[in-house]
């Protein structure tokens, strides 16, 4: 499969290039004009570390935690500054993490100082770890102007938590909280494809859930990185796309909307998904940029990240400059995530239009039954989800995995090459 998804990428992108990522990168970055751009804020703090988890996080440390937060804000000085003019609009902002409501008291500085720089259009997302669902910090972010909130659940289930080495957690008291506290957007993190779980059990979270007061939720399939411990069997990929084919069935059963490639929205008006933006900026370590033309990611290292930026300097570990086509096929692979893909918007974003780039991967996408096509664009099918699945599952274990893998041994390596 390795050989074949190289190829379809060769052919996308016209080229056997493969990705080379140079060490560091330019302190001014070119957003200036970019359209559709989105915000996005790590903080890597956890109460305890999870053995599955591939993000970038550490323990929490008050004294480290208050060190993080100047490093952040000199940071979005850093970014914010190196563009004059007028204040630039930004579709969203998303704080992700590790845990970001251990910092629920630091939110509204960290929002203020942006909002110094940018206009947020769309609202301010926020993931919680269920333990953090308090009734103080709750309202510490909703202070802060936070509107969307999703909760890492995992599962309901005592045995799938004890699996992942996760503590049950007093939902009716959590979910009592967050109804209190009001928030347009309450999404549910679950993980499936682990061992015992079926399509019973997975629909006895997403009712409870819904139950509760939650409005979406996110159906992840469990990701086997490298670098991280599993302490149990995988599921067969047969089993996994049984099981995905059963969760949309149902969903479209019940009348949930698909958003997105794995999450889904109880009456289709509320929406959570940091996933799904043209471009994007990244503040704090491990996070990453994404504009016209280049990718970069900032150190996983939380003491050389702070470090750079009590010099006043950058924390960008690796840099990757798109050709044109390359660009393209990233687009259309995010863009598709959101299950859409719009003529109009491809053509905003290249100043060329789909048919004259994509004409013919369209029509065999859609002759596969891969996609339907609507007026203005096209529609992935479940069919065509299931691949996009597999794809992604095999775009995630190559190469974020390769990259997270070195960021998680080197604070600043000196190149990267993704073949
Ligand atoms: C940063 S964590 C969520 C926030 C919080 N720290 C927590 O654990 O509840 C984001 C989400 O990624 C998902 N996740 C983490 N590791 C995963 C893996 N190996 N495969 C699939 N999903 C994973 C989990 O659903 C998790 O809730
Ligand atoms: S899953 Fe959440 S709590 Fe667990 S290590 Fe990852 S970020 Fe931390």
């Amino acid at each position: 499969m390795s050989i074949l998804t190289s190829l379809t990428r060769a052919w996308l992108t016209k080229t056997t290039k493969p990705f080379r990522f140079y060490p560091g990168g330019s302190a001014t970055l070119p957003y200036r004009d970019t359209p559709g751009m989105g915000l996005y804020v790590h903080i890597p703090f956890c109460r305890s570390i999870c053995s599955f988890c591939p993000y970038c996080k550490v323990l929490y440390d008050e004294t480290l935690a208050k060190r993080y937060l100047q490093a952040l804000l000199a940071e979005i000085d850093l970014v914010g500054q190196n563009v004059e003019g007028e204040k630039k609009e930004a579709t969203s902002l998303y704080f992700g993490g590790g845990s970001p409501a251990l910092m629920a008291q630091d939110i509204q500085s960290i929002v203020q100082r942006l909002k110094r720089y940018f206009i947020i259009t769309e609202g301010i997302g926020l993931e919680l770890h269920p333990k953090d669902c308090t009734t103080e910090r709750l309202q510490q972010l909703k202070e802060a102007g936070v509107s969307k909130i999703s909760i890492g659940v995992q599962s309901f289930q005592p045995e799938i938590l004890k699996l992942l080495g996760r503590e049950s957690v007093a939902y009716e008291k959590m979910f009592e909280a967050i109804n209190q506290a009001g928030f347009e957007t309450v999404s549910a993190d679950f993980i499936f494809a682990l061992p015992g779980q079926t399509i019973e059990s997975l629909k006895e979270d997403i009712e409870l859930a819904f139950a509760h007061g939650a409005n979406h939720f996110a159906m992840y399939p469990f990701i086997d990185f490298t670098f991280t411990e599993r302490k149990f069997r995988r599921r067969k990929e047969k089993e996994k796309k049984h099981l995905l084919y059963e969760i949309v069935q149902y969903c479209e059963k019940q009348g949930y909307l698909r958003d997105s490639i794995w999450t889904f929205s109880k009456t289709g008006n509320s929406r959570y998904s940091s996933m799904t933006r043209d471009n994007f900026l990244g503040f704090g370590c491990s996070a990453t940029t994404l504009l016209e033309r280049q990718f970069k990611i900032n150190t996983f290292d939380v003491d050389a990240y702070i470090e750079r930026m009590q010099q006043g300097r950058i924390a960008t570990a690796l840099t990757l400059e798109f050709t044109l086509r390359q660009r393209m096929v990233y687009y259309l692979f995010w863009t598709l995530y959101s299950m859409e893909l719009r003529e109009e918007d491809f053509e905003k974003a290249f100043g060329k239009t789909l048919s004259s780039q994509y004409g013919f991967e369209m029509k065999l996408a859609k002759r596969l039954k891969f996609v339907t096509q609507e007026e203005g664009g096209y529609r992935l099918t479940t069919k065509g989800s299931y691949y996009f699945h597999y794809y992604e599952n095999f775009y995630t274990l190559s190469y974020i995995d390769q990259m997270w893998g070195l960021m998680h041994k080197e604070a600043f390596p000196s190149e990267l090459i993704i073949r």
